[in-house]
């Protein structure tokens, strides 16, 4: 239920929402731009400095920011010569869907800064572009508005809020709307020291989170005790979202889990912990195949997509990519940043002479 002071806060707030969008760069047409880094060389003319400073930057030194793609680039390919590569096959089963290929949508918050429909032209995107897209708990809009929204499959990511009761109802909610999966987020008791969005925040909008209980949000006393109590009640796989350590992965495969995700929260919380693919394989070395792994974190390429998979991951995610697009040309930068990667990664397959994803292992790194 939206009150009257909820709606008096919509309606002042629009103004500076107003003010966020309303750059002058002409916009680029989508056809010329031919690679993520395109879309986030072009973003960064349209989307305002405090917003380019939030979506962009990472923690402290932003070390662990840079680490994230540039272990990708220090990583070589072993391809193989004269495969039948005329037929490839990308789908993949994640706990019972079918997925065209590999590649999801990270959840990202607060997504009315990038676009005027936040969420909602996200989404819109993703089915366009058949990519599940995961939806944030700190999302500028319901998560039952987005997930009725979709086209395609959505999962929800949860923070546990301090009020277990609140936080059980909001995991019911996001069931009950058409969520498949709960990817928990386990990396942040608190947020890291984000410099640069702190020196350039005047100016930004009070962020709208109406799914969780006010700023304050996080929950420094989490641990695995509940995830037990997560496990005791979600009717939906319960994957846990920022693993890092190989010794938490073990933990996650003894607590039932369904799945994890490699992640350092796009670098936005500890720096100078490793780039994510640094991690992957020996997380994936731990968990032995009890459990799938996927990774996030820095994939800019097809080729980053295919390094990942070889190191054991069976999907991959994409944070800041999509939020180029969305803030460039809303739901049609979404799915055409999409296209480009996926597009990428079958060359990179053809290319590489693996033709289907169980072709990909460390056979194919050099
Ligand atoms: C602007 C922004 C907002 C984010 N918000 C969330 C969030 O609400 N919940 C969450 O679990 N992760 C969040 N993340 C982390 C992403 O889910 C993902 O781990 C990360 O973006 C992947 O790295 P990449 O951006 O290099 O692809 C956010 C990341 C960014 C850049």
């Amino acid at each position: 239920m939206r009150t009257r002071r909820d709606l008096l806060r919509t309606a002042l707030a629009a103004p500076a929402f107003h003010r966020l969008y309303a750059q002058t760069a002409p916009r680029p047409a989508l056809d010329r731009l031919l690679s993520l880094f395109d879309f986030e060389t072009e973003a960064q003319k349209q989307i305002s400095p405090a917003v380019w400073a939030r979506i962009s930057g990472g923690a402290a030194d932003e070390l662990t920011l840079r680490w994230n793609h540039q272990a990708y680039e220090k990583i070589l390919l072993k391809p193989r010569a004269l495969v039948d590569v005329s037929h490839l096959d990308t789908r993949v089963k994640l706990f019972g869907l079918e997925l065209p290929f590999p590649i999801l949508l990270a959840p990202t918050g607060a997504q009315k800064f990038v676009h005027p429909e936040g969420e909602l032209a996200a989404v819109r995107g993703a089915a366009a572009g058949q990519a599940l897209y995961v939806i944030s708990s700190s999302a500028s809009l319901r998560v039952d508005d987005i997930a009725k929204a979709a086209r395609g499959p959505v999962w929800f990511q949860l923070y546990v809020q301090r009020d277990r009761g609140f936080t059980r109802d909001l995991v019911q909610r996001a069931e009950d709307s058409g969520c498949r999966a709960l990817c928990v987020t386990v990396d942040s008791p608190t947020f890291g020291a984000r410099n640069r969005e702190q020196r350039a925040q005047g100016g930004l909008p009070e962020r709208e989170l109406p799914n969780l209980m006010g700023k304050d949000y996080l929950d420094p006393a989490l641990t695995w005790k509940d995830i037990d109590w997560l496990r005791s009640f979600a009717r939906r796989p319960l994957l846990l979202k920022g693993i890092l350590n190989p010794d938490d992965a073990a933990t996650a495969v003894s607590a039932g889990v369904d799945g994890i995700i490699v992640s350092n929260h796009g670098a936005r919380n500890l720096d100078t912990v490793p780039a994510t693919i640094t991690a992957l394989p020996l997380v994936v070395e731990r968990v032995a195949g009890r459990l799938p792994v996927l990774v996030d974190g820095g994939i800019r390429r097809g080729t980053d997509v295919l390094k990942a998979l070889a190191f054991g991951a069976v999907a991959v995610e994409i944070g800041r990519p999509y939020l180029w697009g969305l803030g460039l040309a809303g739901p049609d930068g979404v799915s055409r940043v999409v296209e480009i990667l996926r597009h990428e990664f079958e060359l990179a397959m053809m290319l590489a002479g693996r033709p289907t994803l169980g072709s990909i292992d460390r056979s194919a790194i050099w």
